[in-house]
This record gives C-alpha cells, sequence and structure tokens, in this order.
C-alpha cells in the first residue's frame, strides 16, 4: 500500500495531542500574558510565559480557540519557547513552525498567531517589570 508520510509521529502528537494547554496565573508578576485574533478568520490564541529574574522562560501554557492548524502552532511554540531568553531577537518564528508542522500556504496565518502571541506574551511581561520598578522607586 502507497502512503504518502509528510509528518513525523511528533508532528501529528501536536495535532492530535497538544503540549502545554492551559493556563498560568496572569495577575502573578513573573507571569506574561500574550492575546492575539487572526483577522483572516476570527480564531484567537492566548499564550502564556513564565519567566525567572534572569529573563529565561521557564514555563509556558496556551489556550487556542481555533482551528488544528493553530492549536497544532501553539503547542509547538509553547514547547520551543521553553528555556530561550525574553532577550533574544525574534525567538520563535512563524515559518520555523510553519516548516516543522508542513502547515500549507492557506494555513500560514495559523502559525503567525503563534509568533504573534509569544511577542505580545514577551512584551506584557516586560510591561509588567517596568511598572514594577517604577513602583520600587516611588515606593
Ligand atoms: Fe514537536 Fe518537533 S514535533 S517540536
Ligand atoms: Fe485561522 Fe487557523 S488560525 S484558520
Amino acid at each position: 500500500r502507497f502512503v504518502l508520510r509528510p509528518y513525523h509521529q511528533e508532528v501529528i502528537d501536536h495535532f492530535e495531542k497538544p503540549l502545554n494547554v492551559g493556563s498560568l496565573d496572569k495577575d502573578a508578576k513573573d507571569v506574561g500574558t500574550g492575546l492575539v485574533g487572526a483577522p483572516a478568520c476570527g480564531d484567537v490564541m492566548k499564550l502564556q510565559i513564565k519567566v525567572d529574574d534572569d529573563g529565561n522562560i521557564v514555563d509556558a501554557k496556551f489556550k487556542t480557540f481555533g482551528c488544528g492548524s493553530a492549536i497544532a502552532s501553539s503547542s509547538v511554540a509553547s514547547e520551543w519557547v521553553k528555556g530561550r531568553n525574553i532577550g533574544d531577537e525574534s525567538i520563535i518564528t512563524n515559518k520555523e513552525i510553519a516548516a516543522h508542522l508542513n502547515l500549507p500556504p492557506v494555513k500560514l496565518h495559523c502559525s503567525m498567531l503563534a509568533e504573534d502571541a509569544i511577542n505580545a506574551a514577551i512584551a506584557d511581561y516586560k510591561a509588567k517589570q517596568e511598572s514594577k520598578k517604577e513602583a520600587e522607586a516611588s515606593g
């Protein structure tokens, strides 16, 4: 029987059993939350990171209300982001995610959502650190 096999098993797992589904405490000082939507389809992704004092991402969770490719993209992104540092340039790009999952062109925006969500989570974390510094300076 001829079977076309473009995916390795781990990639299929991202579609069937996504990793890191869940939430972190969005009010915690060491958590950054990114909430983004895709204008093309209305799908929404929430990705959260937990960051240590050195800027290392030690945990990540996501919730995605969207298509299978968006869920798989968040699964890959949340796995890859762990161990990276928020100071790193373009931590994970949608191109890497799309290539890894072998996404077709119509599904590229789904991986873009994951890249946007990571960047938004980092921005949220940094904003929290800034307001913490200001509070310390004034208090
Ligand atoms: Fe999951 Fe590679 S198959 S990160
Ligand atoms: Fe819109 Fe996948 S995120 S179709």
